[in-house]
């Protein structure tokens, strides 16, 4: 077709090659974002959407399966990603970007879609810093992307952590236990506030406010003393005591330089029984909360960002990542959105502080 003025005779921009990427930890709605892409990409801009495997590693090693509507049918409840990932990046691969420069003129790219989180957007901004037409999608159970009030697969986290909260509960009344329950979030604890407040935990400790242990086993005391039985403590996985307040091993890394988390709760509830004396269970829900099903919001909110990331390419907005503000998709800077963590706000940590113990 030939382009008149950006756009073919039919008044579209023109067919573009596009490649698609999904890159750090798995996420619920992955699939529904990649559906979004190529049902728009391809029935609307008539684009050949090709689906790099395991994330950068398939754009570096030039792998990929082409992708269309065909292929995406009966994904959109489908937890993971049907192109996989990985937390490869180019920049800790010997020659990465020059690799992924070429992949673009190998496979004649017109751009990049980045579906990721804090490691993958990062790079798909240095990226586009060296010249690769890149758009990203923000993805993380964690929520803690810049400039985007959700992320995908935060919804679905919260909803699986809250479930299994309210399962809790009635075990430990039964048994006049404390639960302390572990969730994801290593910097940031939006999980752990959300489903702490959903659930009715009696405390919840996030990487944002250091605990001191002693607080929290006085705080379980008093409850305890006033006819209260049972409690749930809600812990982030990256929540930190306060200097001095309870020892904690050193930190470990993977492979990826990525802090290697998963085990505050055994801290904890060792302190909570030991000064307490009151009976404590651990329960650490790990990747449960990143797999199956997205639930409705996701499902939605992942088809609006794909179909915005599609329209982001043929607009010729790279660099830059839809977001949603005011409920609105909009697009920012990758460079703004990467530049810090979102943390929990203050606002929602006064409110879920109200119904501690
Ligand atoms: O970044 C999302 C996240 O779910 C974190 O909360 C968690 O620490 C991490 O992924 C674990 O990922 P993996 O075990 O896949 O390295």
């Amino acid at each position: 077709m030939v382009p008149f003025f950006g756009l073919d005779f039919n008044g579209r921009s023109p067919i573009m090659r596009v490649g698609i990427l999904t890159g750090g930890g798995d996420c619920p709605g992955l699939n529904a974002v990649i559906r979004a892409i190529v049902r728009k990409g391809e029935r609307h801009y008539g684009d050949d959407l090709l689906g790099f495997l395991d994330g950068w590693r398939g754009v570096m090693d030039g792998e990929f399966e082409l992708l269309d509507i065909a292929r995406l049918r009966g994904t959109l409840p489908r937890g993971g990603t049907i192109i996989g990932t990985s937390r490869v990046s180019p920049y800790l691969v010997p020659g990465g970007v020059e690799k992924v420069h070429r992949a673009m003129e190998t496979h004649e790219l017109d751009g990049l879609i980045a579906i990721g989180g804090e490691g993958t957007l990062s790079c798909a901004s240095e990226l586009f810093d060296e010249g690769i037409p890149v758009v990203g999608v923000p993805k993380t159970i964690d929520n803690d992307i810049g400039g985007t009030e959700r992320t995908f697969g935060f919804d679905t986290a919260v909803t699986i952590a809250t479930d299994a909260i309210d399962r809790l509960h009635t075990t430990a009344e039964s048994h006049n236990r404390v639960m302390v329950v572990e969730v994801m979030g290593r910097h940031v604890g939006h999980i752990a506030t959300w489903a702490g407040l959903a659930g009715g935990a009696t405390m919840t400790l996030i990487p944002e406010e250091p605990f001191d242990i002693v607080e929290v086993c006085d705080a379980l005391s008093r409850r305890h003393q006033n006819g209260r039985y049972a409690s749930i403590v809600v812990v982030a996985e990256g929540a930190k005591p306060k200097k001095g307040t309870l020892e904690v091993p050193e930190d470990t890394f993977d492979e990826y330089g990525h802090i290697r988390l998963g085990g505050i709760a055994n801290l904890v509830a060792t302190a909570i029984e030991s000064r307490t004396g009151f009976e404590t269970r651990v329960t650490i829900l790990g990747h449960v909360q990143r797999g199956g099903s997205p639930t409705a919001f996701d499902r939605v909110l992942s088809s609006r960002f794909g179909i915005a990331a599609i329209e982001a390419v043929h607009d010729g907005a790279f660099g830059e990542m839809v977001a949603l503000q005011s409920n609105e998709i909009i697009r920012i800077k990758l460079a703004d959105a990467v530049a810090e963590l979102k943390p929990v706000s203050a606002q929602l940590w006064a409110t879920a502080q109200e119904f501690f113990a």
